[in-house]
Parts: C-alpha cells; structure tokens; sequence
C-alpha cells in the first residue's frame, strides 16, 4: 500500500549544522505515531521540512504518494496534509469559532467567499461547531482566542490543524503545557 507520508533519506543543515541526518521512514494510512526524541534533536524541523516551511537540503517527501519535496506550505496543505505549532499559532483577535470557521473554509471550496456569504454556509458552521464541541471549547466560542487560558489555546491549535479535513496531520508537541486531563 503506498504510505500516507514518505521520508527518502532527508537531510537539512543550517549553514554548516547538519541537523537532519539522512531520515527515512513510511507512515501508513490509518496510523498514529510519534516521533520523539530530547530537545534539540530536530523534531520540529522536521516537521517544517515535511511541510515545505523549509526546503530540504537534499531527500524527498511524498504525500499519499505525490511527490510534495518542493511545494510551498499552502500547496502540500491543500493535497491534504495539516499541522499545528509548538509555539501557538492562532488568530488571537479572532474569536474560537471564526478561528475553526478559518480553517474548515478552504477545504469546503469557500476560499475567496465574502464574510456574508460564510455567515451562511451551513456545511462550514456545522463543522467548525462539531470540532468546538469535541475541543470542549463551546462555551468560548465568542471569546477571542488571545484571551483563552494556555491550555485552551493549545486545544484550538489542535482544533484547526484537525477541522480542515485533512488526512494526513502532523501535531507538534500538541499536550506542551497542558494537564493530563
Ligand atoms: N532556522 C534555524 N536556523 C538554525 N538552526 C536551527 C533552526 N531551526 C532549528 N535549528 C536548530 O536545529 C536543532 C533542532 O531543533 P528543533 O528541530 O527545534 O528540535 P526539537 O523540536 O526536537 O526540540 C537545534 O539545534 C536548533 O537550534
Ligand atoms: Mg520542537
């Protein structure tokens, strides 16, 4: 079965720091798996090299079998692979729900769509309110999301890496901060 997501003896280096050393590795579709490793050891630039936010020194990477080694970010995003930030990366003026609404958008074809109009796409709303619910954020759903407490940011993070409908989702350091619970 072709794999989900492809590493072929990736390498990156920063000037003369050669950080990422030959990665090879077949994630298959259906899988969660995690990658870890003391800080440092290139975790995150991993990720930004498989979601093309750095270009790769030299290997390639393939998504679901389409080669996606030289593609910006929105295009390797928009052939169906998400990923939330360590560091979190919302829209903080934004409220919760208009924050998921960003995300479920382009995968719903409404990308360059006027704010009425999204006020009224039911199919966007539902899903957007269906990733709240499961977030239990619902009850913030107005608030803006800068004013959320840490955990909560972390929970919309992970909200609008997951309401695009991607298949393929890379999660950096998601719990980072938060409690068990
Ligand atoms: N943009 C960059 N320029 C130079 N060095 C970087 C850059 N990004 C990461 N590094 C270095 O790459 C190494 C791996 O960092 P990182 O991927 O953040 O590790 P991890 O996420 O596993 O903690 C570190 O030594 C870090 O300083
Ligand atoms: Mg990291």
């Amino acid at each position: 079965m072709t794999p989900a997501l492809e590493l072929v003896d990736v390498q990156k280096s920063f000037g003369r720091s050669a950080i990422i050393r030959g990665v090879s590795l077949a994630i298959e579709a259906g899988t969660r798996q995690a990658l870890i490793g003391p800080n440092g050891a290139g975790k995150s630039t991993l990720f930004n090299l498989v979601t093309g936010k750095y270009p790769v020194s030299s290997g390639r990477i393939r998504l679901n079998g389409e080669e996606i080694t030289e593609l910006r970010p929105y295009e390797i995003n928009r052939r169906g692979l998400s990923r939330s930030f360590q560091v979190t990366n919302i829209f903080s003026r934004l409220s919760v729900f208009e924050n998921l609404r960003c995300s479920v958008l382009w995968s719903r074809g409404y990308g360059y769509s006027f704010w009425h109009l999204v006020e009224n796409a039911r199919d966007v709303r539902e899903r957007a309110e269906t990733v709240m619910e499961q977030l239990n954020l619902t009850a913030r759903r107005h608030m803006p999301a800068g004013l959320l407490a840490y955990a909560e940011q972390r929970a919309l993070e992970i909200g609008i890496a997951i309401a695009g409908g991607a298949d393929v989702i890379l999660l950096d350091e998601p719990t980072s901060g938060m409690s068990r619970s």
